[in-house]
Formats: C-alpha cells, sequence, structure tokens
C-alpha cells in the first residue's frame, strides 16, 4: 500500500519536526491540501508553504488542490517541484486539457472526485490519467467521518480501470484508519491518504507502518 499522510493535520508550529518524521517513516509520499476558501469552505495554506515543506522533504509531493481553476497554477505546481497534481473533476470544465498540461508539465495527473460525483464521468478519460483520487469525506477539513459508499465506489473505479487496461492508480482521502483502510485495500485501492489518523497518533511512524502494511 502507498502511504500519503496529509500535513493538514501537522503541527505548523513545528513543521521541520513533522517533515523530519515523515522523512524517516515508511511514507510515500506527502500529501498537501491547498484549499481557497471558494471550491471547499477552508482555507488551507498556499504556495510558501508548499516551497518551504519542499525543501525538506526526501519523498514525492502529492499536492490535492481544492481550488476553483486550478489549471491556471500548473506551472506554479510545477514549480514547488511535486510530482502529483491532483485537481477537482468538479472544478475543470475542459478536464481532458487540464489533464494534457499537467503532464506537459512534467508531473503525474490525477482527478479527484468529490463523494456525491460518480466514477463513469472519468469514463471517457481513464486512459490519459496517472491516479484517481477518491474522496471519502466532503473535503475541506481533516477528522471527519467516513464515508462508507466509498468501499463501493472504489470496487466500481478497480472494475472501470481493470477493463479500460488504464495503469491509473487509485488513491482514497478522508476518515482512513487501520479498519477503513483494510476494506479500502480490499476493494481494490492502491494509495491512502491519512491525515489525523497519523498526526494525532502517539507513535506516527508505528501508524504509518501498520497502513503500509495493509
Ligand atoms: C480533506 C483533505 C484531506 C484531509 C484528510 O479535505 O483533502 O486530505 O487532510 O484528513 P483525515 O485523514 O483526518 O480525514
Ligand atoms: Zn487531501
Amino acid at each position: 500500500m502507498i502511504v500519503s499522510p496529509s500535513l493538514l493535520s501537522a503541527d505548523f508550529g513545528n513543521l521541520d519536526r513533522d517533515v523530519e518524521m515523515l522523512n524517516r517513516s515508511e511514507a510515500d509520499w506527502y500529501h498537501l491540501d491547498v484549499m481557497d476558501g471558494v471550491f471547499v469552505p477552508n482555507i488551507s495554506f498556499g504556495f510558501p508553504v508548499i516551497d518551504a515543506i519542499a525543501t525538506k522533504a526526501k519523498k514525492p509531493l502529492d499536492v490535492h488542490l481544492m481550488i476553483v481553476n486550478p489549471d491556471k497554477f500548473v506551472s506554479r505546481v510545477r514549480d514547488t517541484g511535486a510530482a502529483i497534481m491532483n485537481v477537482h473533476q468538479e472544478a475543470c470544465i475542459h478536464l481532458n486539457r487540464t489533464i494534457q498540461s499537467i503532464k506537459a508539465a512534467g508531473m503525474k495527473a490525477a482527478v479527484t472526485l468529490n463523494p456525491a460525483t460518480p466514477v463513469s464521468t472519468l469514463e471517457d478519460i481513464i486512459g490519459d490519467v496517472d491516479m484517481v483520487l477518491l474522496m471519502s469525506v466532503n473535503p475541506g477539513f481533516g477528522g471527519q467521518k467516513f464515508i462508507e459508499n466509498t468501499i463501493a465506489k472504489t470496487r466500481r473505479l478497480r472494475a472501470m480501470i481493470d477493463e479500460a487496461g488504464s495503469k491509473a492508480l487509485i488513491e482514497i482521502d478522508g476518515g482512513v484508519n487501520l479498519e477503513t483502510g483494510a476494506r479500502l485495500a480490499e476493494a481494490g485501492a492502491d494509495a491512502l491518504v491519512a491525515g489525523s489518523f497519523v498526526f494525532g497518533a502517539e507513535h506516527p511512524e508505528s501508524v504509518i507502518a501498520s497502513l503500509k502494511a495493509l
């Protein structure tokens, strides 16, 4: 299992310490949640913070943009050194064009779906994306309850990807812990994002190791 801890739940007064912990841990990626207060009802952090994390991070950055018009920021995200750029399907009118420009900028292109957006909306783009991120909570906040429908949705997405012969990975974000994570692994998830479950734990490194072993 690929594990992508969400820095949204990190201690922003001690970011260095938390980034170092992730460097030492078995985490695969750093999940960075950018919110604009328009696409989601919250504001998190932006490019100066991502740039600072990037100078210390020893693993790929998985940037999740919960913003309107993410296509405007492809080159700025690329300049952070990000490996993966996640854009919401709901925020992209010309999703095909956005995906192509992310790839042309040298990043992996990931499309994120809100809980109410069906996987069928990706049928005509599934061969072009490197990853699909399914939101298992309504985006905007850490620490929310896992939406149970995500398990069946993951199975439907797995079937669609396999049928199309696509190499897209499936990543899940929101309410992930060892219990939901185990069921997501069984349903076909390749990558798990976890914020509060990792950073709220007494021993975050062992929590990451347990998720990794799912
Ligand atoms: C929510 C963010 C998530 C969030 C997950 O909008 O996209 O990445 O940090 O937090 P947990 O794991 O606490 O649900
Ligand atoms: Zn996220």
